[in-house]
């Protein structure tokens, strides 16, 4: 049974949030996974805002996720983003309205693009470690989902279609700039699930049956919350390794957090490659 109390919590997090952006506008929301948190430390004129401090917000749990708002600004550029500098996820023992409260809360704000980003397991062979991999579809493996009770109805209506999910222009964009600049960028369908333990090898063979392309522990619902709300999304995933069984892999968290490191160069390429672009389209302007 899910307690009534979303939008009343909602308001108060708004209230902590609206004050912090101030007069900015951020032309997106940006939410940095397994071993992605430095992007944030790129952004100039940066102010912090703590999870704890925001009312009714998890604080992140998981190894390498700060745990706070990042609102700055793209260098050489008056383009402001709000980062999420670590995430929630469901196996830190909160609900899905949990996991997708600041998603909500973004869209409160009136950010209307969110850029969602992992670190994921590649089940599709032809995957290497270090590609990037635009999500083109999902499939929610989580056993969850936030729109579940009366409270996100009353918000907007709950029956989201998730046809067009992870948006068509977002992702061409991405596929532009990670040609200009030679950065491999796979696109695939995602698979999200609960963890926190790693998959076995027969799972990873029956998700690839079902035409998963990579798996890992968060998104979808973040995802769900958006659409709910109407937000445009583009998610991507780092490749940190292959997922269980995949040409021998056994994955486990110290390989996840090492790829991040070597790659993050690219991600900001591609990450500031599409915002320069939602801008120059008139974006949150
Ligand atoms: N499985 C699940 N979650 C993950 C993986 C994986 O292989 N890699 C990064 N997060």
């Amino acid at each position: 049974m899910v307690e009534e109390h979303l939008r009343a919590d909602l308001r108060d997090a708004h209230a902590v949030l609206a004050h912090f952006i101030g007069a900015h506008h951020p032309v997106c929301g940006i939410v940095l996974g397994s071993g992605l948190n430095p992007y944030a430390e790129h952004l100039v004129d940066a102010n912090v805002l703590s999870y704890r401090d925001v009312p009714h917000m998890h604080v992140s749990t998981a190894a390498g996720h700060k745990g706070q708002f990042v609102l700055g600004r793209i260098p050489l550029t008056s383009t402001w983003v709000l980062c999420m500098q670590g995430r929630l996820h469901g196996y830190e023992g909160i609900t899905s309205q949990d996991v997708a409260f600041p998603v909500w809360c973004m869209a409160q704000m009136g950010i209307d693009v969110l850029l969602t980003t992992n670190a994921a397991g590649a089940i599709n062979p032809s995957f290497h470690v270090g590609d990037f991999c635009a999500i083109t579809d999902h499939i929610n493996f989580t056993g969850r989902n936030p729109l579940v009770g009366s409270e996100p109805a009353q918000i907007r209506e709950r029956f989201v279609p998730m046809a067009h999910a992870y948006d068509a222009e977002l992702l061409s964009v991405a596929q532009q700039v990670a040609q200009r600049h030679a950065i491999t960028l796979r696109t695939g369908v995602y698979l999200g699930l609960g963890g926190p333990s790693f998959e076995t090898a027969a799972e990873i063979r029956m998700f690839s049956a079902w035409g998963a392309d990579t798996v890992a522990m968060s998104v979808v619902e973040e995802v769900i919350a958006a659409r709910h709300m109407g937000m445009r999304v583009f998610g991507m995933s780092l490749i940190s390794n292959m997922a269980c069984g995949v040409a021998g892999a056994d994955p486990n968290s110290a390989e996840v957090m090492e790829t991040a490191e070597s790659c993050l160069d690219s991600f900001t390429t591609i990450i500031d490659g599409i915002i320069q672009s939602l801008v120059a389209n008139g974006c949150g302007q």
